[in-house]
């Protein structure tokens, strides 16, 4: 059997990985500024990560959500205190689609409606409902463009007003900081209008921080730059350092009952295991104010290069924008000088590293660029 051709890939095999480094099959090292997409919160086979799942491996690998299951507990809790939402409640998945896909389904039993509305560029994954909200025609099949939905440009609070007011919206789905859209930041000043606004017109508001949460922003969440508590928020990513792992944390008017959401693999040992070991790193190694510290360090050594047409986004989710397109200097810097970035788009570069990187790696990444740039 052959494999569903649907990834264009990289020329690399790699073999083993540590912290913010990727080894291939040939023993050449690469610095890691991707993350295996924004996935890599608390670094590559961090020691403490790999000893809670492999003991926990050894202990009970999978049993069902039918028991009793106290590392969920653990986890919501270490979750809640290091977030700041201790009094929501937390319902585990698999993975980023499927975290939005229950988002956008718990709005619609809350309020009794169906339409969503969502922004122009954002990504929220490719799960049915989820899909329809991205703003991507090409992978949205005749099956998922039944859901009923409005694309909205971002930051227009005048036609978000417009749009709640017909009064069917379900929900307004947002990214903390756009990731697939380039690091796109939305204005805090508009966060704070679609909260109100949501409230007024009874829509639940869902902050879609699977990319832009866990730390990554410099904050724990990216809109609490924004000083918001939106209804819904939607975890995947650097919650599992690697390990499938996605949920949503839920505002407390929301009241649940039995058999409401449901899965197989939600919340199993294992991922319970890797995202408990994630926020306990998190926490003793301060990992959000690292983000933000290399993140600004990164921010300000970029700042002065002149081939750089705009630089978007916080912390550690990093777009930098060009005139040109940027494949060639992007191979350039994989093939070349040994480092792994992300693209969006065919002008805009992503940096989403592990959060432990340092400055001196900011510094190798920085002159490397400079002499691709200067190679083209
Ligand atoms: C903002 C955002 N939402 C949702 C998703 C979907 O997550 P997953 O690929 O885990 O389903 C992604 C993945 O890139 C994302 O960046």
């Amino acid at each position: 059997m052959k494999l569903f051709d649907v990834y264009p890939l990289f020329d690399i095999v790699p073999a083993s990985a540590i912290n913010c480094y990727i080894t291939d099959y040939n023993g050449v090292e690469y610095l890691d500024l991707y993350g295996g997409h924004a996935v890599i919160s608390v670094g590559h086979s961090h020691p403490d990560y790999v000893k809670k799942i492999t003991e926990q491996l050894n202990r009970i690998g999978f049993y069902s959500n039918s028991v009793q299951n106290p590392m969920q507990e653990e986890l919501a809790f270490k979750l809640g205190e290091l977030s700041g939402y201790q009094d929501y409640a937390l319902f585990l998945c698999n993975s980023g689609a499927e975290a939005n896909e229950n988002a956008l389904k718990l709005a619609s039993f809350h309020t009794g409606k169906a339409r969503i509305i969502y922004f122009e560029k954002s990504f929220h994954g490719r799960t049915s409902a989820a899909v329809a909200v991205t703003d991507n025609p090409k992978i949205i099949s005749p099956l998922n463009d039944t859901v009923r939905r409005t694309l909205l440009p971002l930051n227009d609070v005048s036609a978000l007003e417009s749009a709640l007011q017909i009064g069917d919206v379900a929900a307004v789905i947002v990214e903390g900081i756009q990731g697939i859209g380039g690091c796109r930041v939305p204005e805090p000043a508009f966060l704070k209008a679609a909260e109100q606004l949501c409230e007024k017109y009874e829509a639940v508001l869902i902050l879609d921080e699977i990319q832009s949460g866990y730390g990554r922003s410099g904050k724990f969440f990216a809109h609490q730059y924004a000083d918001i508590r939106p209804d819904i928020i939607s975890v995947a990513k650097g919650m599992g350092n690697g390990f499938p792992i996605g949920g949503i944390l839920i505002n407390p008017k929301f009241k649940p009952w039995f058999g409401m959401l449901g899965t197989t693999f939600g919340g199993n040992y294992l991922a319970c295991a890797a995202g408990i070991a994630v926020l306990d790193i998190m926490k003793t190694e301060k990992l959000v104010d690292n983000a933000l510290a290399v993140g600004n360090y990164l921010l300000s050594k970029v700042a002065g290069i002149p081939q750089i047409k705009e630089i978007r986004g916080k912390g550690l989710m990093i777009g930098l924008e060009f005139d040109f397109p940027i494949a060639t200097i992007r191979k350039q810097l994989l093939y070349d000088e040994k480092i792994f970035t992300g693209v969006t788009g065919t002008n805009t570069i992503r940096i989403l590293p592990p959060l432990t990187l340092t400055k001196p790696q900011v510094d190798h990444f920085v002159e490397a660029l400079v002499r691709v740039l200067n190679k083209s």
